[in-house]
């Protein structure tokens, strides 16, 4: 299958992640996560946010409940 020039600029350079503070894991899509029960989950996002508080209710998706406040 033939790549365009983007598709091959992404392969050459690391994938970037960005670690949120308080916040998710940031990573350039798309990618397969392997839960720790062993399933695997896909996301096919142009940036996947990974959750990192254990808090969402999509885990391992963020679903921005970190920005809530713990009582
Ligand atoms: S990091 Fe956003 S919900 Fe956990």
């Amino acid at each position: 299958m033939p790549t365009n020039h983007a598709d091959s600029e992404r392969q050459r350079r690391p994938r970037r992640v960005v670690v949120v503070p308080d916040g998710p894991i940031l990573i350039e899509g798309p990618v397969e996560v392997e839960l720790d029960d062993g399933r695997r989950v896909v996301s096919d996002r142009f940036v996947v946010a990974l959750c990192a508080c254990r808090r969402s209710g999509t885990y391992p998706w963020c679903d921005t409940s970190h920005r809530r406040r713990r009582p």
